[in-house]
């Protein structure tokens, strides 16, 4: 699992943030909140007037979104599942879903829900990884590529979801306004290992028969020595229903 990255790459949800153009009293929507990270600004910009509903399928996740939450009374936290939003049809103004098509069954059919409970003239952000596009430096670069092939195949259900996303909108009855990639640089071994999961992944790749045992150990050792450098594409999609 590759979990949500912290302090890196949150440019793109600055970007997101603002290409959404929230207005005071709207209802906003964040499918796949988790741990409610977006929940605050998104209730900044929609006001004490507005509503904000965040939902999530994961009650750990939704314990922190609450938490963080508390003291908003624009912010609604609901338990459910993407693909049978516990929304009103015709009912949000602004939605976004950040980094969680990659993990869902059907996307077209999170997409299909999405437009029905969006207004017309609802504006979504949507946010996914290309996993293809992961690029580790190092000098056993076989390794890299391993690892990045063994996590497009094997880590993440719609890995390259990135590249398609523009086009799963439109089939889903959005128009696209925006197509933005951004690339988020990874400087810091901890970070990366604590966002791209290289640990944790590597030693499920060896598991699997994928990586070399003695091969990988060298690689994340050569990897948390010296300066570091890791990178990946990510896909911002702007459309209008
Ligand atoms: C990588 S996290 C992203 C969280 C948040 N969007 C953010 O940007 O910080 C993915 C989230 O999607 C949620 N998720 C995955 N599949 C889901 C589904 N089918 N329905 C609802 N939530 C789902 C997970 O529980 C997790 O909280």
């Amino acid at each position: 699992m590759l979990r949500a990255a912290a302090g890196v790459g949150r440019g793109y949800k600055r970007e997101l943030m603002n290409l959404l153009d929230l207005q005071q009293g709207q209802t906003a929507l964040d499918v796949g909140c988790g741990p409610g990270a977006d929940l605050p600004e998104l209730a900044e910009r929609v006001g004490v007037r507005g509503t904000v509903i965040g939902v999530d399928r994961d009650p750990a996740m939704l314990i922190e979104a609450r938490r963080r939450t508390t003291d908003l009374s624009a912010v609604e936290i609901r338990e459910g599942d993407a693909h049978s939003l516990p929304v009103a049809p015709r009912s949000v103004d602004r939605a976004k879903i950040d980094r969680v098509l990659m993990h869902v069954v059907e996307p077209a059919d999170v997409l299909a829900q999405l437009h029905s409970v969006t207004r017309p003239g609802a504006r979504i952000g949507l946010a996914e990884p290309d996993w293809d596009t992961l690029a580790v430096d190092a000098e056993d670069l076989g390794t890299s590529r391993a690892f990045t092939r063994y996590t497009t195949s094997e880590v993440v259900r719609h890995a390259t979801i990135g590249r398609s996303l523009a086009r799963h909108a439109e089939q889903a009855g959005f128009t696209v306004e925006t197509v933005i990639a951004t690339a988020p640089v990874f400087l810091d071994f901890q970070d990366a290992d604590h966002t791209l999961g290289l640990g944790r992944n590597l030693q499920q790749a060896i598991q699997d028969g994928h990586i070399d045992e003695e091969r990988g150990r060298r690689w994340f050792t050569s990897l948390s020595e010296g300066s570091f450098f890791a990178s990946f594409v990510l896909v911002s999609v702007i459309c209008s229903r």
